[in-house]
């Protein structure tokens, strides 16, 4: 009996020690120390033994139960949540803060732009980027078929053709915003700023097959060719800096007349011409007077309105101002967030 005693207490001592949990302990408890426990079965059988031993294996039965009570009420499970943490937390220790996220560059970007031109009355809108043929070509003085439109490599969409909008295309630039926002308007004063995506066949280290545009457009009585070369001159310090100007180099546009590129003085030399940019300036995008054709197509008058037009492309503003150098447009959309997180 003796042994049988010391084979359950050590078989307890063992179950106790690996309880996982209490409601198992409870059980331990009960199976062991309960009513009906395996104790109590031993000292029910006590009374079958001779006088001498009942009184050694009566204590050692008692001994047992004792151990077993205390080691079931020092039982602790770890971890213990509760008492721990309270013991490990500090509410003076500054608080740990998450890593912070920032807007992608070109939103960055974006923002700023359409900040700039706001603060002097432009309006932000924004044009389909699924658009008729019409709007980016048609209605800009390019009817079908004609050679100005390669410049634009544009995707068309395959949908039906629409009798007088033609077919449906991804917008190639935000010059199809023009027109829209004269028949949204009705009459000038007309103040645009178009900022959106813009779709063309290209990829390579300077272009991506999706990129974004902004666009102006300026239309009321009397405008003129110095308030373009204002506006461009305040866009330019603005964004690039106080010593920063354009410059309007002639160039052709079938919806602008007379048409410029529009180019900025670089940012070393100023203008006088270095080794990183030799002629001194860097080309930024496009300007130019709104050909007549156009305010046609936008039903107002070109005997009574006149005005301007410049647009070019976010990503390339963006990287032309970048302290860090981005030597391929095509990682504004890897989405390599190694590359993101240094802006
Ligand atoms: N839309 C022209 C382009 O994508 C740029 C431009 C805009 C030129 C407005 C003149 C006036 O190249």
């Amino acid at each position: 009996m003796r042994e049988e005693l010391h084979n359950l207490r050590n078989e307890a001592l063992a179950l106790i020690q690996e309880a996982p949990n209490s409601q198992e302990l409870e059980s331990l408890r009960i199976a062991f120390l309960g009513r009906q426990g395996k104790i109590n079965q031993f000292l029910k059988e006590l009374k079958n033994l001779p006088q001498e031993e009942k009184k050694q294996v009566g204590q050692l039965i008692n001994e047992i139960k004792t151990t077993l009570e205390k080691a079931i009420n020092h039982k602790s499970f770890t971890p213990q949540p509760a008492v721990n943490q309270k013991l490990d937390f500090d509410p003076t220790l500054p608080g740990k803060k998450p890593p912070q996220g920032h807007l992608h560059l070109v939103t960055q970007a974006i923002e700023e732009i359409q900040r700039i031109f706001t603060d002097i009355g432009f309006i932000r809108v924004r044009y389909p980027e699924v658009e008729w043929d019409w709007y980016p070509f048609t209605s800009l003085n390019m009817p079908p078929g004609h050679p100005a439109r390669d410049e634009w490599e544009t995707f068309f969409v395959d949908a039906p053709q629409d009798s007088k909008y033609g077919k449906m295309v991804l917008t190639p630039h935000t010059s199809s915003g023009q027109v829209r926002e004269m028949k949204r308007l009705g009459k000038p004063p007309i103040r645009m700023i178009n900022i959106a995506k813009c779709y063309r066949r290209q990829q390579d280290m300077t272009h991506t097959v999706m990129f974004h545009q902004f666009e102006g457009l300026l239309i009321d009585k009397n405008v003129n060719i110095p308030q373009l070369k204002g506006v461009l001159d305040y866009f330019a310090q603005q964004f690039y800096g106080p010593k920063r100007i354009t410059r309007l180099r002639p160039f052709h546009f079938q919806f602008t007349e007379p048409s410029f590129e529009v180019d900025i003085n670089c940012p070393l030399c100023l203008g006088k011409g270095c080794k990183t940019c030799k002629s001194g300036w860097h080309e930024l995008g496009g300007a130019g007077m709104v050909h007549p054709n156009v305010l046609k197509a936008g039903g107002l008058d070109p005997q009574k309105y006149t005005g301007f037009a410049f647009g070019w492309g976010v990503e390339r503003t963006y990287m032309m101002r970048s302290d860090i150098k981005i030597d391929d447009l095509r990682l504004f959309y890897s989405n390599d967030i190694r590359f993101l997180e240094q802006f």
